[in-house]
């Protein structure tokens, strides 16, 4: 082990609705930099976080942090100001990958399809259907498949839970054409996808606790699509990485539907620039699909790390 690795100060937990979601990244990332011979001082992030880091005073930050503030482009740009290298994305691109409509946006305009959507006000969509059913409603800027909402056909109003404060949706939401088939996902690590994980939910509908759950949901890593498909996800993956001036590692969420043809449809759902990396995250799945063990990653991650925006 060497004397001259970096000091990491890792970053996790914060008060944003994936607090739970971090401290587990955190604790995971810090075991794995630790067994890389690293350093590491662990920070719950609360709001005295730049006195915290003066006191720490670290080599480089490993921002395992999910959701607004840590994800959003807040923290990175803290670190800017205090010129302490960062893990994963900047400012910009974190900014933009975390408002939906916005990164969707970018993403058509270098060819990725998105799911055709529209962002409108939770009162005027609680009234009436703004879209034919079925149709996804979900937070403009939030993460982990909180306050994510089908509206099936036949249904004949939005559900009531939309109003409830715990579904953490704002004034503003997004609605989108429910897309059916197969949830993919690409891992994207300097620019170059790692592979395609086809998820596949126990539960009928992808939601917070399948996700996070210890055997929610079943991993098909590489996933079985037509090679043409699995090609197609990892170059779109590259292409939004590049064009939100993306860094480190992050991961393209899609839907493929298969329903009604052979080669089905590729829709981007959006780029994570703070994925999971719990238990049963899919980042370290996929990397060690390529040969790169955990320690390996967070070590790649903090070699990575810089202040660039
Ligand atoms: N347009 C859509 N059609 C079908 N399923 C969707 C759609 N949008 C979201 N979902 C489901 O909800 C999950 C979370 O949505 P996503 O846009 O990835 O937001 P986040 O992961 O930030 O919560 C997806 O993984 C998918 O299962
Ligand atoms: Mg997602």
């Amino acid at each position: 082990m060497s004397e001259t690795k970096k000091h990491v100060a890792l970053l996790c937990g914060g008060w944003s609705a994936e607090r739970e979601v971090s401290l587990v990244t955190g604790r995971d990332c810090a075991a794995g930099l630790r067994e890389s011979g690293y350093k590491v001082t662990e920070i719950d992030v609360g709001h005295d976080l730049a006195e915290r880091l003066r006191q720490v005073a670290p080599d480089v930050v490993f921002n395992a942090l999910h959701g607004q503030w840590g994800e959003d482009g807040c923290v990175q740009g803290l670190l800017e100001v205090l010129e302490i290298p960062y893990t994963h994305s900047g400012v910009l691109a974190s900014a933009i990958a975390m408002d939906k409509e916005r990164a969707k946006a970018l993403f058509e305009k270098v060819g990725i399809t998105c799911a055709i959507g529209m962002v409108a006000k939770r009162d005027d969509v609680m009234k009436s259907h703004l879209m034919e059913p079925p149709y996804v409603i979900k937070p403009v800027n939030q993460g982990s498949s909180v306050g994510v909402f089908l509206v099936r056909k036949g249904d004949n109003r939005p559900p009531e839970a939309l109003d409830d404060p715990k579904a953490g949706l704002g004034e503003e939401v997004m609605l989108e054409r429910f897309i059916a088939g197969r949830e993919l996902t690409v891992t994207v690590m300097g620019g170059t996808a790692l592979g395609v994980t086809e998820i596949d939910p126990k539960a009928s509908f992808y939601d917070y606790d399948s996700k996070y759950a210890e055997g929610g949901s079943a991993h098909i890593l590489p996933a079985e699509v037509p090679e043409e498909i699995f090609v197609q996800a990892c170059l779109q993956s590259e292409r939004a990485f590049e064009v939100l001036g993306c860094r480190g590692v992050a991961r393209a969420d899609f839907r493929y539907d298969d329903t009604t043809k052979s080669p089905g449809d590729l829709v981007m759902l959006e780029i994570n620039t703070q994925p999971g990396m719990t238990p049963t995250s899919l980042v370290p799945e996929q990397a060690a699909f390529k040969g790169i063990s955990f320690p390996d990653l967070v070590s790649w991650m903090v070699e990575d790390a810089s202040c660039q925006r």
